[in-house]
């Protein structure tokens, strides 16, 4: 298959989204752009057009798709028992980078809800985002665009990397915002729970829904602890190299780095601690949790193309979106954690 490029640049370029939206519509797969990551679209209330998806990704077929949708009327159509503390979050963060899990209704396919019974729902922000989902006139089915296990693309080029000759259409909108997915909330009972962090952070949530807490997987690292989300069991974000943690002081991290460093050392870490060697990246100053945010995946996926075999990664601050941040960066390293004031 060709894969076709459109590149927005512009308010009049949104004109250009008109022909991929039919073409997702009629069961094709487009990639587009969002305030979070690229997602990978379908037509979300087609099943066959759904499956193209999980082949086009190889992912695992007991994962759900969450559905985007760009104006609040269809929600009464794909689920149900909607709650207060949903309607107080929806009213207050969409459109914007957070997913709720509902109860679905019969509307919903069987391959986006991979059978379970909720269905997760998300109103993106994004201009092109929102003006694609709408065009197409249909909930349109998206996960991130990667192949599974990559990092999630925060650039056009990042799917072109994974998905060049296997879907119908990229639309290029440039660098997204956030650089991280969307958080995940389930709020299938009244007290919602966060299945997967993310720019809203549990901070924002608790100021309007005070109880809301962690599902517990994402504090207790434990084999035991199953996640409520079936995508956040999987392997994810790792780079193909061996990726390692440090934590300590920054000047013993900088000792352990030097002393372990060869060609194909890969490091990630801040403009306050870096050592200008080949292969390090930066991902911005050490206090701002939102450039990390914006740059973790493109600077994994810079490892890839420079063949690093092992990386280090300075852990970042945990506050805010840093949580995040260090939820998805201990994944890309299986958990691997050095304490550099122990060695
Ligand atoms: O920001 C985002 O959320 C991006 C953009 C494209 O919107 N999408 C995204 O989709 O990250 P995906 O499929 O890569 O991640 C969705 C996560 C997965 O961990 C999945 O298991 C979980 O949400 N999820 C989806 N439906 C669910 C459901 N019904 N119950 C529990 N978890 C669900
Ligand atoms: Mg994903």
């Amino acid at each position: 298959m060709r894969t076709k490029y459109i590149k927005i640049n512009n308010d009049k370029d949104l004109r250009k989204l008109r022909k991929p939206a039919d073409i997702l519509r009629y069961g094709g797969l487009v990639a587009f752009p969002t305030e979070t990551v690229y997602g990978l679209g379908a037509n979300g209330l087609d099943g066959q057009a759904v499956n193209k998806i999980f082949e086009a990704k190889g992912r695992p077929n007991d994962n759900p798709l969450i559905l985007h949708i760009s104006d609040l009327e269809c929600i009464d159509k794909l689920a149900c028992e909607i709650t207060d503390t949903a309607k107080i979050l929806m009213d207050n963060f969409w459109p914007g980078p957070m997913t709720l899990v509902f109860k679905k209704t019969g509307v919903v396919p069987k391959e986006v809800s991979a059978g379970l019974k909720t269905v997760g729902l998300r109103f993106p922000e994004n201009k092109i985002a929102h003006e694609f989902i709408k065009l197409a006139g249909v909930p349109v089915a998206a996960p991130s665009a990667n192949t599974s296990g990559r990092p999630s693309p925060t650039k056009a080029s990042h799917v072109k990397e994974d998905m060049d000759g296997k879907i119908d259409v990229i639309i290029d909108g440039g660098q997204c915002d956030i650089g991280l997915e969307s958080t995940v909330i389930d709020v299938t009972s009244e007290l919602p729970v966060i299945l997967r962090p993310g720019k809203i952070t549990i901070e924002d949530i608790r100021r309007l829904v005070p109880g809301v807490e962690y599902d517990r997987h994402l504090v207790e690292h434990s084999e035991v602890v199953k996640p409520k989300s079936p995508g956040m069991k999987y392997k994810h974000y790792a780079p193909k190299g061996e990726l390692y943690i440090l934590t300590g002081s920054p000047e013993n991290v900088k000792k352990y780095i030097l002393s372990h460093y060869n060609e194909s050392t890969g490091i990630i870490t801040f403009d306050e601690t870096f050592l200008s060697l080949p292969n390090e990246f930066s991902v911005g100053s050490i206090n701002d949790s939102d450039s990390a945010a914006k740059n973790l995946f493109d600077i994994l996926r810079k490892f890839d193309d420079n063949n690093c075999k092992v990386m280090y990664g300075f852990m970042p601050d945990d506050k805010g979106v840093g949580f995040a941040v260090c939820n998805r960066l201990l994944k890309a390293a299986g958990g691997r954690i050095i304490d550099a004031d122990k060695i």
